[in-house]
């Protein structure tokens, strides 16, 4: 079902936990949320399911405004990050109950509620598994019978708050590629909450940022990714750098000179350069470009990192080459130029650091290969 927040605010005591959030989600949509800890994304869904009620503004579920509707009415399935499922109920038990609880008027048939229950547990692969208590599965086969006892009432709605956040890296990574793979065969309308930008990017149709109570931008994770609209969304998507520019003529300068990279468009004064440390290429014999010397170098799994220092007044910047050049030991000096990069006029904001990435391996630099 399609579902149109518009400018909701809420308040709890003086603070808004959200202002003015409007957002459509279209009909069997998969829509991630994803922002920092404290952003409203819990609130935003709170709100949906009828759990919380706004202190302004309007939720439609299809055409019909939901604050004339009971929670039950709205009919959502929720699964939440720590969902207890009923300890004292086996995995088909817990699938069923939302079925088993409906007035008389609007309950299946045991049999048929049995029948549903045990193709909900194919479905989340679990078939085998029915007459298990949750205290004999794992963390993500709990998350599975959550998810399956959340379909089971064919809800208008899916509303996921972090499901996957207890479990292990590997886990959560299996698990997404497998909801997604749900999602497509069943075609609910989902909302799902994460503070992962990596999952958010791979699961999502459409991923919603958010920050301290607001949206900054929506988009496909193409659009998010490679247009982000301001220096919060570049920072928190991917590891980024910035550093502090000026522009003159259409041209880049970088401290005293200028560094090859126009932007024709531009008014001059000052700005600020993001880019990713995967997007560089480094320049023999360098003119115009940038330049630093290697203060650490760590290899990460398939690529090198190396921190560089380009001057006493800029933050330091990180690149990622290839793992051969292992000959970027201290103080060598690298000359370089993003391939990729994006102009914002705001100061650099990088108080808003990306998520960690797998540990990293620390590595001496001169253990060459
Ligand atoms: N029941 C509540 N009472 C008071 N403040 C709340 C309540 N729920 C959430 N908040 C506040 O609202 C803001 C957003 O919280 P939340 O929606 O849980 O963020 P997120 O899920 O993005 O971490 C936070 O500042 C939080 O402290
Ligand atoms: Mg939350």
């Amino acid at each position: 079902m399609e579902v149109r927040v518009q400018n909701i605010r809420k308040e709890f005591g003086r603070y808004p936990a959200l202002e003015d959030v409007s957002l459509d989600i279209g009909s069997g949509e998969l829509i991630a949320l994803l922002g920092p800890s404290g952003s409203g994304k819990t609130t935003l869904l709170r709100l949906i399911a009828g759990l919380e009620s706004p202190t302004d503004g309007v939720i439609f579920f299809g055409n019909e405004d939901a604050s004339k509707k009971s929670v039950q009415e709205r009919n959502i399935g929720f699964v939440f990050q720590h969902y207890a499922l009923f300890r004292h109920m086996t995995v088909l038990e817990n699938v069923s109950f939302g079925l088993k609880v409906r007035p008389a008027s609007r309950r299946p048939s045991a049999a048929e509620i049995r029948r549903r229950a045990l193709g909900l547990l194919e479905l989340v692969q679990l078939s085998g598994l029915e007459k298990r208590y949750p205290a004999q599965l794992s963390g993500g086969q709990r998350q599975r019978v959550a998810l399956a006892r959340a379909m089971a009432v064919e809800p208008n709605v899916l509303l996921l708050d972090e499901p996957f956040g207890a479990l292990d890296a590997q886990v959560r990574k299996e698990l997404r590629k497998w909801l997604r793979d749900i999602h497509d065969r069943t075609g609910h309308t989902t909302v799902f909450v994460t503070h992962d930008q990596e999952e958010a990017l791979e699961l999502a149709d459409r991923v919603v940022v958010m920050s301290k109570g607001a949206i900054e931008q929506v988009g496909t994770p193409d659009e998010i990714y490679d247009h982000p609209i301001s220096p919060f969304v570049y920072g928190f998507i991917g590891q980024s750098n910035c550093l502090n520019v000026a522009l003159s003529n259409g041209e880049i300068w970088f401290e005293d000179r200028p560094i090859g990279l126009r932007a024709a468009n531009e008014p001059d004064g000052p700005a600020t350069l993001y880019f990713r440390p995967h997007d560089v290429e480094l320049i023999d014999g360098c003119g115009g470009c940038l330049a630093g010397l290697v203060t650490a170098s760590r290899r990460v799994a398939g690529t090198r990192h190396l921190e560089l220092d380009l001057g006493r007044t800029q933050p330091p910047v990180e690149i990622e080459l290839p793992p051969e050049r292992a000959s970027s030991t201290d103080h060598t000096r690298i000359a370089f130029r993003p391939t990729k990069w994006k102009l914002y006029r705001a100061e650099c904001d990088l108080a808003v650091a990306p998520m960690p990435a797998e540990p990293a391996q620390v590595e001496l630099a001169q253990t060459g290969t």
